[in-house]
């Protein structure tokens, strides 16, 4: 059993192979955290605390003269609101009354097997394979009568914890909801605590960023309606010392794509509090008699393995647990080529045969059309919204176009932008308050798009019609969804005012459910997601798409910082990677080596390709095929730290098995006559023999691991290698 109770102590531990979680059922029934970490199995870890009568701190008042008990000390699970804990909060609340007041006491809790679901958000599950408990813990303030819902399930194989919290309203009066985190962390002593954040912006997504507790709030976050290119929703607790491969590591990842918010803070007495959850600006969130308000799922890892320990964890849990489409299970992904950088709007059908033709002798599979086919659409001022095929460009008709490339032996995909509109649109025209634009104030531009209501119904309903009266009416086999800007000017036009503080998550709600509806009516279809690049790549969005577009930055060189920060959390098979014009100095070689480290394809122009450079592209959409299922099912591991100074960067995937594995070097900045670099392979079995590209010779897993491979010195800028290490048996 996952979760244990122990009568005796009051304790609840959530057990997994290598980790413990431990609370506690405490003074005045505060659930109090008492461990995260290696696993103790279920020793009551309450010895740890220590009680002072410490200045300026509050008391709960049944205390009455007992001064050591203060809720500003102790480690909890879910901070409450003006209890005398001055310290980040897990909920706040405006009661009926105007007060500002939670005080959660344990009112029970629930074991149960299996995995919890959310009714309106998306929530990793169990396969077949997992031994899943949960644990429902019901905290109870017992003036409003509404309760925090907390919510645990315990993966034990995979070392995952997710949490989630419900808020139900038992009382008799409305409440307000102001702000909800769906994790807190209280770490006794954490002062020795690195924060690892994933910040970026467009073009340059998830670079890793690592900072020192210091004595204050440190937040990480999106207000952009969105969980952007700026941060993304996932956060690393790290022991200061911590490494690669070594060292004390607590993964935090929020499936939710819209405002998110992290805070780590390091207290008075050096205890560390994590919490995270939807942000709280703008969010007022009613809640009646009898209502309850989820809030989203972060799963939590800990591994004292270093960044790769913690970045495996998350990889195997993602790829088994997180999205439902059979192309996450599938041998093969298609490798693509897609219109966008060979002719961005500026195409029809007799150009995307061409295309198609020239992309087949590459060894492509599949031909996406992005954006620019649909109403009136020649750049991105005009058409967002109206789905339908613009039969200037595509003359034959969409039906007809598919056949064509269908008859070419490849499959057909195409791109949409659901949730935005242009001002000159049909849609527009029709609905202008379906966009979202303050009253009496001018919404503000963006690519000049402005962006639709999606917490509305008939949105929503227009949008899932339209979708998919398009992919119903051709054999369509992919879906590019993309978003192309931030949200301003939140308003519904549906909403009352008293309501508006609602529609930045009713937007994602929506969403939610759009995505839900058009993916469960076409399961054979393989999404990709997109937003201006990668600006939206979280978990919560890979529950839907098994793939996600990295960035629009196809040089290869920035590329390897992308793919690096990126496989931080998100496992390599999420990750679209294609091979473009960017990037002139580099060899095409070098752009496939990087491209290999996903879901490889191409954005050119192939009809500009010579039949020399075509071939070289069948021969590495080729070698992708081989080694696709190591690339995407092995175990991935960075060897080499590209925002550190260095002339290569060095990347691995290990089978399972460790039967094989493939390790790939690009030589970014050789030094004249610098010193030999040895590139150091992971993850092999020491004692075993290893072939390379299959050579005669062999090597041992250990001499490979520990002395590494001499890479050659005297090559071109931008050379890159593959080796192909195979086990002997
Ligand atoms: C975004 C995407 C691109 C392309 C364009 C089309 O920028 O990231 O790949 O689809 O939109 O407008």
């Amino acid at each position: 059993m996952g979760i244990i109770y122990n009568k005796e102590h009051k304790t609840i531990t959530l057990q997994t192979k290598h980790t413990s979680y431990q609370m506690k059922i405490g003074n005045l029934d505060y659930l109090i955290h008492l461990y995260y970490g290696p696993s103790i199995c279920d020793a009551d870890m309450s010895y740890q605390i220590m009680q002072y009568d410490r200045g300026f701190s509050g008391n709960p008042y049944e205390s009455r003269d007992a001064r050591t008990f203060s809720l500003d000390a102790q480690p909890q699970e879910f901070s409450t609101q003006q209890q005398g804990d001055f310290r980040t909060t897990s909920i706040e609340v405006v009661n009926s009354d105007g007060s500002y007041s939670y005080n959660g006491r344990t009112a029970g809790y629930k074991i149960s097997s299996g995995k919890y679901q959310l009714d309106t958000l998306p929530c990793t599950f169990a396969t077949d394979a997992d031994t899943v408990d949960t644990l429902e813990v019901t905290l109870t303030d017992s003036v409003s009568d509404v309760q925090a819902v907390l919510l645990y399930s315990v993966f034990e194989e995979a070392d995952i914890i997710t949490r989630a919290v419900k808020v139900v309203n038992r009382g008799n009066a409305p409440i307000h909801l102001k702000k909800i985190m769906s994790v807190c962390l209280d770490f006794l002593n954490g002062s020795d605590f690195d924060l690892v954040s994933l910040p970026g912006r467009y073009g340059q997504e998830r670079q890793v960023e690592r900072q020192h507790m210091t004595h204050h709030i440190h937040t990480i976050g999106s207000v952009r309606g969105s969980s952007s290119h700026q941060q993304n929703p996932f956060v690393i607790l790290c022991d200061r010392n911590a490494t690669e491969d070594y060292g004390k590591c607590y993964g935090f990842s929020l499936m939710y794509s819209g405002n998110f918010l992290a805070e780590a803070e390091l207290d008075q007495y050096d205890q560390l509090r994590l919490v995270m959850g939807i942000h709280p600006k703008q969010f007022v969130y009613e809640l009646k008699p009898g209502e309850v308000f989820e809030g989203p799922e972060t799963v939590m890892a800990f591994t004292e393995h270093g960044f790769t320990g913690l970045s495996h964890l998350y990889h195997d849990f993602y790829r088994n647990n997180l999205c439902r489409s059979k192309f996450v299970q599938e041998v093969q992904r298609p490798v693509l080529i897609n219109s966008w950088e060979a002719a961005f709007m500026d195409f029809d059908d007799v150009k995307l045969v061409e295309i198609a033709k020239a992309a087949r002798n590459m060894g492509v599979d599949l031909l996406v059309m992005d954006d620019g086919w649909f109403g009136k659409r020649d750049d991105d001022n005009s058409g967002l919204g109206d789905w339908y095929v613009n039969e200037d460009k595509i003359k034959c008709g969409l039906h007809k176009l598919v056949e064509q490339i269908n008859d070419l032996g490849m499959k057909f995909g195409i791109w949409f932008e659901p949730e935005m509109v242009s001002e000159d649109s049909d849609l527009y025209r029709a609905h202008p308050d379906w966009a979202m634009q303050i009253p009496g104030r001018h919404a503000v531009r963006s690519r000049n798009q402005m962006v639709l209501d999606m917490s509305r119904k008939d949105v929503q309903d227009y949008l899932i019609k339209k979708v998919n009266g398009i992919l119903d009416d051709a054999d369509i086999f992919y879906v590019k969804w993309d978003i192309n800007r931030s949200l301003t000017d939140i308003w519904s036009n549906n909403a009352a005012p008293e309501k508006q503080g609602e529609v930045y998550h009713r937007y994602i709600l929506g969403l939610y459910h759009v995505m839900d509806e058009i993916i469960k009516t076409h399961p054979d279809i393989l999404f990709e997601g997109c937003s201006g690049g990668g600006g939206r790549y979280d978990a919560a969005m890979l529950h839907y798409y098994p793939q996600y577009w990295v960035s629009d930055n196809n040089h290869p060189i920035d590329r390897l910082k992308l793919h690096y920060g990126t496989s931080f959390v998100y496992p390599v098979c999420t990750m679209g990677a294609h091979i473009s014009d960017s990037g002139k100095f580099v060899p095409i070689k070098t752009k496939a080596v990087v491209a290999m480290c996903g879901t490889f394809g191409y954005e050119l122009d192939a009809t500009h390709l010579s039949e020399e450079e075509q071939a070289v592209c069948k021969e590495q959409s080729g070698q992708f095929r081989k080694f696709y299922p190591l690339i995407i099912k092995g175990d991935y591991y960075r060897l080499t730290n590209p925002f550190k100074p260095g002339n290569m960067t060095a990347w691995q995937h290990v089978s399972k098995d460790k039967s094989e594995s493939l390790l790939s070097v690009v030589v970014t900045n050789l030094t004249c006559n610098g010193p030999q670099e040895y590139i150091r392979a992971k993850g092999l079995a020491p004692d075993a023999l290893y072939s390379i590209n299959g050579g005669e010779e062999l090597y041992s897993g250990s001499a490979l691991m520990n002395a590494g491979l001499p890479i050659d010195r005297e090559v071109e800028d931008y050379s890159s290698f593959q080796f192909y290490l195979k086990k002997q048996e």
